[in-house]
This record gives C-alpha cells, structure tokens and sequence, in this order.
C-alpha cells in the first residue's frame, strides 16, 4: 500500500482522499487554509460533496511539510491559479525522485506552461517525476464509486504505471499515455468549450448546437495541440473528446453551469461567484488565446467565448459571429494543421513531387519512397480534375478525390494537397517551406526555374518497365487479361491445418 500526501482540499481532492483511503493506501490532506482542515476533520464532510463521508483513516494537515515528507506519491489537487505558490511552499520539502501528480487543469498565463510544467519549474534542479491524471472524472461521481476511467499521463512509462496502479481499482481503471502536453492541454481547453455548450443551452438552444460546439471544439482543440507536436491519438482518447463530452454535457460541470448562466443574462462575473467554485474554462482562456496565436492556429469557439466572458460580447451576437464565418471545409482543416505543423522548426527536411498518380502503382509508389528518403516530409501535389482535362486534356480513370486517397494511404506521403493550375508551384516552395522538389526524369530541367526560389530540384530516374500509359492501353485492351484465376473463394481450404488437428 502506498504513502499518499494530497496538496488541497477541495472537491477533488477530497474525492480522492476518500477513494485512495478506500482502497487501503495512507492518506493524508493539506489545505492552505487552516479553517478549511478544521471544519473537513471536525465534520467528515466536504461542502460540495454532502452525501459523501471522508473515512476516519483519512488524516489531516495544516504542516505542508507533513503532507510532503516521506510519501511515495504527492497529489497535486489545487485549482490551477494556485499551483505554482502550492509547488512554491511544497518544494523545500520534496525530496529527489519524489513522484508527483497533477489532478489540476490549466494553462498558466504569461509562461503558457501546463500545469505539470509549473511543478517542475517549482522545483528547480531536482530531479522529481511529474504525472497528469486527467480525464472524464466528475468528483460527485467518483465520491459514489461509480465505474470512472482516468489517464495516468508521463514520458517515463515506469512511473506512468506506477500511478496507475496506485488509483487503479474496481471503480477506476487507469490507462498510461506518454503525451503529457496533449493531456494536458485538452483538459485546459476542454473547459472552454463547456462554457459555450453551457452558453448555448443557456440561450435556449437544443442538442444540435451542443453536437456542433463538442464536434468543432475538439477540432480546434486539435488543431493547437498537433502544430504543438502532441500527439493525435490523444485528442480521441478519454482526456481528449472523453472528457470534453462529460464537461459540455454534465449538470456536474460547473463550467458548462457557469456557461448557462452566462447564456441567460448573467453577467460573467456574477455567473463564477454564483457557482462558488473554481471555473477553470474561464482562466484558461487568456492563455489558451496567447497559443493559439503562437501556433498561427484559429479557434474562433474560444475567441467567442473571450469576447463574450471579458469583452462585454451579448451571446446572441457572439453566436451570429460564430454562424456568419467564412464558409469552410470540414476536411480542409486538416490542411491547416499541416501547415501549421510545417511552419514549426527548422529542422524538417521537406520534399515535393507533382503529379496526376492515376491508377497507383508500383511506379508511383517506388517515387515517394525514394523522394521521402531524400527528407523527412513528403507532400504529394495532385493534380486536379479540373486541371486535367483544361490543362493537360486528359481524363483519370480514378477522381481527384479517390486519387488522393489512395495517395494518402501510403505511409511515405504525409501531406496530399491539390494541384490545380501550373503557376503554383513557385508560391507552393513558400507557403509549405520546400527544401527540396522531386520529379521524374522524363521532366529533366523543365522545372530548374524553381532553384530561384531557393529549392533544391532533384529528377529521379523512372522506375522501369511500369507507366500508368501502359496500363491503361492494357485495361483498354482488358480481354487480353490471360491466366485470370477460375477458382471460387467456397471451393480453397482456407485453414489447411485444421485437416490435421481434427
Ligand atoms: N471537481 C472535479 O470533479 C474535478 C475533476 C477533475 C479535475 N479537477 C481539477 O482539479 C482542480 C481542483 O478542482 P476542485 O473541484 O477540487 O476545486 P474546488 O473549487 O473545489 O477547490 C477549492 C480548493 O482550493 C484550495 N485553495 C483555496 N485557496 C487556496 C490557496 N490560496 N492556495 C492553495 N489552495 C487553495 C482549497 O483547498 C479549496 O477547498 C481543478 O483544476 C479542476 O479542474 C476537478
């Protein structure tokens, strides 16, 4: 069993207290207010949690020194504005190595740092473990065991189980990730995007606007966290769309509370003192807008939300903002994060190659392997329909759009776009930092103008005895397909082994 210290008192960490006392670890609670300690011992009960009763063999502290001192995990569960003066008056007490936990969730202002990040800059030299555990977890449930899942979120895989089997048990069942930052900033985000699912509902609207908000939140959420680096799993996972769904769909949630109130006429002011505890989404918004901006990322949700909760925006115009932008594709977004992607560091080797890529075959394919080779980004420019029969007079056998799916389904090629006319390429070398242009022999120096724009133009050798011409003078001539198999699927022994084993 396992020495728990925990760093705040409130609904979640008392939440926590009672479950990990529950299941037989030593627990014990330090608040940084003395009167909070006091009532909590005195009575049993946390305010927000009435029905619940905080088991007898779970201590408490007003000495931070005694919740930190000899503990084999040290809960972080203080709203996140307080996590760096908690992590200031712990640290002298921390010892090396100490694993450390972050239930809180935000991004601080001005540092732009997630919370674990705070921690760690609390504690300078010292070589400490910092985890997030994040994810669809209202405390009010977990305070009547209902089944719950969590992510246990650390880049040393040792430490991320170690805390998983630490909270893991019948009620809760914990997975590991190695994303941290992606962890992280959706459990930031996500608060934002429930304070305009509260908002709408707030203003009367239905189940529709809500889908949309969780729907195209979570794109934007996206769309941050991938020109940050984390990664895209995460955004599908149980701290990414789990928790935005239990947050903007929730009574629990006292952001998309806040939200409703917000929606209905509430000054946004008002609206935070009337639901008496922290309301994450509405910190998180300065800093959530300081990334976005970073990143050259948009967001508009949060800009509406901004513009609604500190620039005095009613609602309903905020709402017609959102319903009056310029019109854009769904998939088209993707797009954007590439780019986005593309414009961090330097050190990205980027190639490109043009092309039609009709009928994908092995002559294509062998094309992107070698052109991926020469870099570490490979984007395929696919000429359009439109392209092809005004420009080249010619018609695919397969659309632009399945072209490009088959495209992107092989693993050398990161990035399809269209090609739509012959005088992009010039602007394509710059909008996506091209450092090196690919084509096939057959095009030998008809494309050495681009060496102006700073690319390095390479033409690889064609691959023999293939061509897309060939195969389609072969499908032209589709009866000469000889040696075509006869045999029907119900007449081959599929399990051949099995003859023997029976
Ligand atoms: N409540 C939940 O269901 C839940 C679930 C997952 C994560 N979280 C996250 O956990 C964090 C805490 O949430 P909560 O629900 O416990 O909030 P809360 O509003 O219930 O917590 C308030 C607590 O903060 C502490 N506090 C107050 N002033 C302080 C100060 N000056 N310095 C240090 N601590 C002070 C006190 O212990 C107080 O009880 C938030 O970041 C929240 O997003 C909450």
């Amino acid at each position: 069993m396992a020495s728990i210290g925990i760093l705040g008192a409130g609904t979640w960490g008392i939440a926590l207290a009672r479950m990990l006392t529950n299941c037989g670890h030593d627990v014990v609670v330090w608040s940084a207010l003395p009167e909070e300690i006091e009532a909590l011992s005195a009575t049993r009960r946390q305010r927000n949690l009435p029905d619940m009763v905080i088991p007898e063999r779970t201590r408490f502290t007003k000495d931070i020194a005694v919740a930190c001192a000899g503990r084999d995990v040290l809960l972080f569960a203080v709203p996140s504005v307080f996590v760096r003066a908690t992590a200031k008056a712990a640290a002298p007490h921390i010892p090396e190595g100490q694993v450390i936990v972050d239930v809180a969730k935000g991004i601080e202002p001005g540092t732009l740092y997630t919370m674990t990040q705070v921690i760690r800059d609390e504690m300078g030299d010292r070589r400490v473990s910092v985890v997030a555990l994040s994810g669809p977890t209202h405390a009010e449930e977990v305070a009547r065991d209902l089944p719950t899942t969590i992510v246990s979120a650390c880049t040393d895989a040792d430490v991320a189980r170690k805390v998983q089997d630490v909270f893991m048990n019948s009620c809760l069942r914990v997975y590991t990730n190695p994303d941290v930052e992606g962890v992280e900033l959706c459990g930031a985000v996500k608060n934002i995007i429930a304070l305009a699912a509260g908002i709408s509902a707030g203003l009367g609207f239905g189940d529709n606007t809500k889908a949309a908000l969780i729907t195209r939140g979570m794109a934007e959420i996206a769309r941050l966290g991938k020109a940050m680096g984390c990664y895209e799993q995460t955004f599908a996972g149980l701290a990414g769309i789990g928790d935005l769904v239990v947050t903007a769909t929730s009574r629990h949630s006292r952001n998309n509370r806040c939200g409703e109130l917000i929606g209905q006429g509430v000054p946004p002011k008002e609206a935070v003192e009337r639901v008496g505890m922290v309301v994450e989404g509405v910190n998180a918004i300065p800093a959530t807008l300081q990334l976005a901006r970073r990143y050259h990322v948009s967001m508009p949700i949060t800009e509406a939300v901004d513009a609604v909760v500190n620039g005095g925006m009613a609602p309903r115009d905020a709402v017609d903002r959102l319903m009056s932008r310029e019109k854009r594709s769904e998939i088209g977004a993707a797009v954007q994060y590439e780019r986005a992607m593309l414009r961090r560091g330097s050190d990205t080797k980027r190639v490109i190659t043009y092309g039609t890529f009709d009928l994908l075959h092995y002559g294509h394919i062998n094309l992107f392997r070698r052109a991926k080779a020469l870099g570490d980004y490979l984007i395929v420019a696919i000429s359009t329909d439109e392209f092809n029969w005004n420009e080249k007079h010619k018609k695919c056998y397969f659309t632009y759009e399945q072209r490009k799916a088959l495209v992107e389904a092989v693993r050398y090629v990161d990035l399809v776009i269209p090609e739509e006319n012959w005088d992009q390429k010039r602007r394509d070398m710059h909008e996506y930092h091209v450092d090196t242009f690919v084509m096939g022999d057959d095009w030998k120096g008809k494309f050495d103008f681009l060496k102006e724009e700073g690319v390095e133009v390479v033409y690889l050798p064609r691959t023999p005895e293939i061509s897309s011409t060939q195969i389609r003078r072969d499908l032209y001539d589709a009866n000469a397909v000889e040696g075509e198999s006869r045999v029907s699927h119900d007449d081959i022994n599929t399990d051949p082994g099995s003859e023997g084993r029976r």
